[in-house]
């Protein structure tokens, strides 16, 4: 029942958490009985879901906020909704800056969406809700099937927040404390599900290796055998995780990688820094060598592994030598990808205070540079795919054409492919790569 008065539009910025979050909010709207559009221009509730990792990705969040003040003109009755991680940083103050925005929520508090809404209908006014409990329980909600863009593969949160403080990271600060999710509650998700033709999992945590261990006292798993325990799971053809600190990335979770045949030989091992100096100025708490000795660990139990990273340049404090050090870095690990940033300061965080900042035109060029020679190995990287056959997983069809279409490695790799018959999402096949590109490869089916 969808009442035609109720039209809602959901914004997103930032990482799958909050495409996650994203989810979650439109099944609980839906729920209240909201239709779900895409076009903001015609729904009485906008909620903007923001991010605050970078200077950029706040001002993105901002400006659409801004926009929608010409809007709330033109419908006095629209409701302007503001979550994720700017909405817990600034709370009220949004409010106060933006007098046209009725809603400040927390991620902690997106369950109370709807409720919310009703009180200010009732009520009016305006509110907040940002408030963080250390004992928040993740509440369980079963996902709507197909409610989402590729509905063959689906995130699942296993854990919210994050105590690593990293001194240049927003994260602890709008996301909390570490809180994981009971396991039955993750395993009856993922098993609801694969029920409903969901072939592929990605779990969810700002630092998964951590998983469990602020649940001690109630016999939580730990995230190895978690991680078994998901890949046991009838129906899960694939299963990935993000993202890790490498400082707790165990020899258990290395073997999973020899163990588990649907766990994907993929790694997303953030490194921010090929310096030691910058690592310890940034509380990584983890040396170079000893980065490079988890890489190592990691190959010996699965050769064929594709590791990616998240490379931060121009910390405070980042010389010529420093930067050296992370260019060497790119040549001792070959990254199948790496995002890489330019170093912006955020609110609350170590870093902000600390004195030599990197000249942003030194940033732009040091992230030239490492984006130039990470380019090529990438495309090395491909390269070495050509006349192999891959397996494949169907993402849908691409948009080249008639016959073309568009599927992942379990390495992560997008291959484009001529394909002839219907195939469907989630579906695997072998594929011969012939071409490399920037971005992708090609190939043909066999
Ligand atoms: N939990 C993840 C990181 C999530 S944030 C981890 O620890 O790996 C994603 C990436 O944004 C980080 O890996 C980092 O490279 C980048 N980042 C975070 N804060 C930043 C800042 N202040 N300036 C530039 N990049 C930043
Ligand atoms: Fe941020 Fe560090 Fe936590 Fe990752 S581990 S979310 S970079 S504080
Ligand atoms: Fe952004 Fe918050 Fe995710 S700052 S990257 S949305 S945890």
């Amino acid at each position: 029942m969808t009442n035609p008065e109720k039209i809602a539009c959901i914004e997103t910025f930032g990482c799958q958490m909050n495409e996650r979050d994203t989810e979650i909010m439109a099944q609980l709207l839906t729920r209240a009985g909201y239709e779900m559009t895409n076009e903001p221009d015609r729904a009485d509730l906008v909620v903007v879901n923001t991010c605050s990792i970078r200077g950029k990705a706040e001002q993105k969040a901002m400006s659409l906020l801004g926009r929608l003040k010409h809007s709330k003109r033109t419908k006095p009755g629209l409701i302007v909704a503001v979550t994720g991680c700017v909405a817990q940083q600034e709370g009220g103050k949004i409010q106060e800056r933006m007098n046209h925005v009725d809603l400040v929520i927390g991620p902690q508090a997106i369950y109370r969406l709807p409720e919310l809404l009703d009180s200010l209908q009732k009520n009016g006014g305006k509110m907040t809700a940002i408030d963080q409990a250390a004992s928040f329980t993740i509440p369980s909600l079963l996902p709507d099937p197909g409610n989402s863009a590729l509905p063959h593969k689906r995130f699942v949160t296993i854990m919210q927040g994050c105590n690593n403080f990293c001194t240049y990271c927003v994260v602890p600060y709008t996301r909390g404390r570490e809180v994981s999710r009971p396991p039955a509650d993750i395993i009856a998700e993922v098993k609801h599900l694969a029920a409903n033709n969901v072939r592929e999992i990605t779990l969810l945590g700002q630092n998964v290796n951590s998983y469990g261990l602020d649940r001690k006292d109630r016999d939580y798993p730990d995230f190895p055998t978690l991680l078994r325990k998901v890949a046991e799971i009838a129906g899960v053809a694939r299963l990935r995780f993000t993202t890790s600190n490498p400082k707790d990335l165990s020899e258990e979770l290395m073997k999973c990688f020899a163990e588990l045949d649907n766990l994907c030989p993929h790694f997303h091992l953030p490194v921010q820094s090929g310096s030691d100096v910058i690592l310890k100025k940034m509380n990584r708490k983890y040396t170079i060598g000893q980065y490079l000795e988890k890489i190592a660990g990691l190959r010996r139990y699965c050769p064929d592994i594709a590791i990616t990273t998240d490379i931060i340049v121009g910390f405070p404090g980042e010389s010529a030598e420093d930067f050296a050090a992370t260019m060497v870095l790119l040549e001792k690990v070959r990254y199948h990808g790496a995002y890489s940033f330019k170093y912006s300061d955020r609110p609350h965080t170590v870093s902000a205070g600390f004195a030599d900042k990197v000249l942003e035109e030194v940033k732009s060029e040091r992230l030239r540079i490492l984006q130039a020679r990470q380019q090529e190995i990438t495309t090395e990287r491909y390269r070495a795919c050509l006349g192999h056959v891959m397996e494949i997983m169907v993402e849908g069809e691409s948009r080249n054409g008639e016959g073309q279409w568009s599927g992942r490695t379990g390495s992560n790799h997008i291959v484009n492919f001529s394909g002839g018959e219907t195939l469907q999402p989630g579906q695997i096949l072998e594929v011969r790569i012939d071409e490399a590109c920037q971005h992708s490869l090609r190939g043909n089916l066999i």
